[in-house]
């Protein structure tokens, strides 16, 4: 709920009351983006300085293990890899912080979904099983092809990882569901009606960090550097979409809710 004076006349406040639910989405995704941006601005930075001195620790590191009997060599070896550990993690950070504006076009979803379900499978998800429940007459949306398929990517990625050991399942639904509208940053409304979901049926989202998951660096897993779904959550939002997610132990949906192509566009 919202109160606020009227300009116009003092006697009288404007009261705006909006279900608990999308009002507290909407605000917790204005905080993400702010604190996404800065803390990923700043990260990056930091990513780029920190790279050159890690390479002269590593480097060092190696010279003197050379110099070492065999059973002296664990704790270079641990600092090599430890500092090969941090490069990979910087690495990610400056790709994240390298991300281009999308370049839209009328983008066919489910060839998304399957270059991302194709990737997955002979990787990270090579032990579950993908199922695909499309609504084939989706119409066109409107997207760059290469950033949607790794959004699809890092959700089956984090459903992948969640689902540990054999006889998983993965759904990715498609369907159209004229419910969800949002207000433009140009002030238009927004209709998103494509919809494609991600369920596992895997242990859950831990509770403990369910909340703050859509920001940078949260991460639940002993080795995540928590940036997959900041990345999405980043991509989803150049795109005027949506993104939310369900979760309880057995079944955790992630919903991206998607425009159409504007009709002109839909042949190309
Ligand atoms: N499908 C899922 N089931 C259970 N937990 C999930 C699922 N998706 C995300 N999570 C939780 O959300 C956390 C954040 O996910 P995110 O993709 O941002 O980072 P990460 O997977 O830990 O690291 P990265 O993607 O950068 O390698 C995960 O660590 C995990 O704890
Ligand atoms: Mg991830």
């Amino acid at each position: 709920m919202q109160i606020a004076p009227m300009h116009d006349n003092p006697d009288y406040i404007l009261l705006l009351i909006s279900p608990r639910d999308i009002a507290d989405r909407l605000g917790r995704s204005m905080q993400v983006k702010s604190a996404a941006k800065s803390a990923i601005g700043m990260a990056e930075m930091l990513a780029h300085e920190i790279k050159n001195p890690l390479a002269g620790i590593s480097g060092a590191a190696q010279l003197l293990s050379m110099n070492l009997p065999p059973e002296d060599r664990e704790m270079t070896d641990l600092i090599v890899e430890e500092t090969r550990r941090i490069v990979k993690l910087l690495e990610q950070v400056e790709q994240f912080g390298n991300l281009r504006p999308p370049e839209r076009r009328a983008v066919n979803i489910h060839d998304a979904l399957d270059r991302a379900r194709k990737s997955a499978l002979v990787g990270f998800a090579a032990h579950l099983s993908i199922v695909e429940e499309y609504d084939p007459s989706l119409p066109a949306t409107f997207a760059d092809p290469d950033q949607l398929m790794q959004v699809f990517l890092n959700l089956i990625k984090n459903a992948a990882e969640a689902c540990k050991g054999e006889g998983h399942t993965i759904r990715l639904r498609s369907f159209y569901d004229h419910s969800l509208r949002l207000r433009r940053k140009s002030g238009g409304p927004a209709v998103l009606p494509l919809t494609v979901e991600i369920i596992d049926d895997g242990p859950g989202i831990p509770p403990d960090i369910a909340a703050d998951i859509f920001e940078p660096f949260v991460s639940g897993r002993e080795n995540g550097t928590g940036l997959g779904l900041a990345l999405v959550s980043k991509i989803i939002s150049d795109h005027e979409g949506w993104v939310s997610v369900e979760s309880v132990p057995g079944r955790t949906a992630f919903r991206v809710s998607m425009p159409v192509a504007p009709k002109k566009l839909e042949a190309s």
